[in-house]
């Protein structure tokens, strides 16, 4: 028999409970983490949010509450009404381990299932299972305590955004494609037949509209919806803390996004200081292989093409350059160590991997017939090789347009050393801003020229006459912020003239009637008076994973879908009544042949 709540009231949350509440009467409620039975004396540790009491049920002077305490299992929800005493030997492991409650009176509230999962701080269930039972996976302390950062960040930011003159406005979730690179998640229209609203991939349009409407400086804490290949720092609905500024400086924007970050971290108990570094994007690419550098540790790429004479690069089948670091403490590695690191620049699509051992005795080298002794010590010079260190060289199969392929890969091998090597100083927050990135992109499956960040990223003063002629050279003035390896932010100083504003799609290939269709509204509005403008978007579940110490989103998204994209709790996407899309106007091909990615 299952006892009601009625007008009990709680007095104490368990994990608050402490010695100097010692005599006090206390009525607890939670759940039953645990319960231990010595025949006369019965233990139940009750949990709440806050943490865990232990209540004990005496035989002998509660017998009623002692004959009920032996009927309840973990999980149950229980009241525990009794007398908050010092315990005679303290549990340091738990925070109110100083005392304990002498039981009452039990009411038991409700029953549970045996969960399929401890409700521990670490368990080893698989993900599937944490996310399919996500209820109870949250009554672990770990995900509550990622939750409740998570809020404070949040909290903070808004904090932040007031004080600086921000104005929260909430831009529609049913409304048009905006393009941010990804496939749209599309909502089909009941009253119009055969037409499709779009989830927002982000508040793009409508933030900048906003500042053509005057509202000078606009901010959301908002839900963005993008179709695109999910990975440990990426979710189909993620958050972002979307900003846009009228008549702003490039660095008055970095100024919002440092006082922002300096207080969320601040919140997480982490001192960071500002402003950030800045690093042009080809400075980036060159030295770190990557345009989100991990600055935790050196090992720096080095261009190394000219320690390869012209006969050695035929031999080799190098066609374009060569990047080198040198990985500290790795000399020592085997000929196993040095097939794995080959075999991982393969699969990253490099030509070859080439290894120059510096030891006290002098360097060696799998290349040295090739390019000679001298040139394997010009290597070594050349990327500051000590004793010790194993440099690595790659070069690329194939040359990525206006990037350097053979860096990216060396980029990708220096993480991958960098962890082997335990070179990452894990306390550290290296913050970094990004700029000088080309306005455009080769895509390789699209055969053309495609937005690097999205269309309405403004373009280089200097640059806009080599927008149709030589697009490959413009610059744009967006920029990202990076932190330890992470890209949080992404944002610029838009176009905020029409006529920019229609040559830059055109460049992008869009026929006037795609332009009138996709974007008409935003260009008119473009000729009512827009003021210069622009803005940036963080990415709320990439701060607070890293700012809680988590390897993926997923950590710090209460109910976060696989890397399949499904909410396996609520078991979505699922399939809908055939009433539901008759009434949609909408049938279901018996089998949809997949696009190729
Ligand atoms: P961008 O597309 O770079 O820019 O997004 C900004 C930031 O949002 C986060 N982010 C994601 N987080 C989790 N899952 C995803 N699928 C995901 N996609 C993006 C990243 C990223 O840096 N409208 C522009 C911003 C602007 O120009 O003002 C935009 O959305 O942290």
């Amino acid at each position: 028999m299952l006892d009601f709540l009625g007008n009990l009231k709680r007095t104490h949350y368990c994990g608050e409970l402490r010695a100097p509440d010692e005599g006090r009467d206390a009525v607890v409620m939670g759940w039953v983490h645990r319960r231990r039975d010595l025949g006369n004396l019965l233990f139940l540790d009750v949990r709440d949010r806050t943490g865990i009491v232990q209540a004990v049920f005496n035989k002998e002077t509660q017998p009623a509450a002692h004959a009920k305490a032996e009927q309840v299992r973990s999980e149950f929800v229980v009241a525990v009404e009794g007398k908050v005493v010092k315990r005679q030997k303290a549990n340091p492991e738990l925070a109110s381990g100083e005392i304990e409650l002498v039981a009452t009176k039990l009411h038991i509230l409700n029953n549970s299932k045996t969960p399929p999962f401890a409700i521990e701080e670490e368990i080893n269930a698989a993900e599937e299972t944490r996310l399919r039972f996500r209820y109870l996976d949250l009554r672990r302390p770990k995900p509550r305590r990622n939750l409740a950062l998570r809020h404070k960040i949040i909290l903070e930011m808004r904090k932040v955004m007031d004080e600086l003159g921000f104005i929260e406005v909430e831009t529609p979730m049913l409304t048009r494609s905006t393009p941010e690179g990804a496939r749209d998640y599309l909502v089909p229209s009941r009253i119009h037949h055969g037409q499709f609203y779009a989830l927002p991939q982000s508040p793009q349009i409508f933030k900048q509209i906003l500042m053509i409407a005057g509202l000078d400086r606009y901010f959301q804490i908002v839900k963005c919806f993008r179709d695109e290949d999910l990975r440990a720092d990426r979710q189909p609905e993620f958050t972002q803390l979307d900003l846009e500024m009228s008549f702003p400086r490039q660095e008055d924007i970095f100024h919002v996004i440092e006082t922002v970050m300096v207080r969320a971290c601040a919140v997480a108990g982490i001192k960071v200081a500002a402003p950030f570094p800045h690093m042009l994007y080809k400075d980036v690419i060159r030295k770190y292989g990557s345009d989100k550098p991990d600055l935790r540790f050196g090992m720096e790429l080095y261009e190394v093409t000219h320690c390869f004479p012209d006969e050695a690069k035929q031999k080799l089948q190098i066609e374009g350059s060569v990047f080198a670091l040198a990985a500290p403490g790795a000399a020592g590695y085997s000929r196993k160590q040095l097939d794995d690191l080959t075999e991982k620049a393969k699969a990253l699509k490099a030509r070859g991997a080439y290894f120059v051992k510096v030891t006290p005795e002098g360097l060696s080298s799998t290349i040295e017939k090739m390019i000679g002794a001298e040139n394997v010590h010009k290597l070594g010079e050349a990327c500051g090789a000590k004793p010790g260190d194993l440099v690595v060289g790659v070069s690329a199969k194939e040359q990525i347009k206006g990037t350097e392929a053979a860096a990216l890969i060396a980029g990708q091998l220096r993480l991958q050393l960098g962890e082997a090597l335990n070179l990452t100083d894990k306390s550290q927050w290296r913050f970094l801003w990004i700029t000088g990135f080309p306005l455009f992109e080769w895509s390789e499956t699209e055969k053309t020229w495609v937005s690097a960040q999205h269309p309405f990223t403004g373009i280089v003063d200097e640059d806009l006459d080599k927008l149709e002629s030589a697009p490959w050279e413009v610059r744009s003035k967006g920029y990202d912020l990076v932190l330890n390896g992470y890209e949080l932010g992404s944002g610029s100083i838009r176009i905020h003239r029409q006529d920019i504003q229609e040559r830059l799609f055109k460049a992008l290939g869009l026929s006037q009637e795609q332009l009138r269709r996709r974007f008409g509204f935003f260009l008119d509005a473009l000729t009512y008076g827009t003021p210069p403008h622009g803005g940036i978007a963080l990415g709320v579940d990439r701060i607070a994973m890293l700012l809680n110490g988590e390897k993926s989103i997923r950590e710090v998204i209460a109910f976060a879908k696989t890397t399949a994209a499904q909410d396996l709790m609520a078991d979505s996407p699922s399939e809908v009544d055939a009433a539901q899309l008759d009434e949609l106007g909408l049938a279901i091909k018996p089998e949809v042949k997949k696009p190729a990615e």
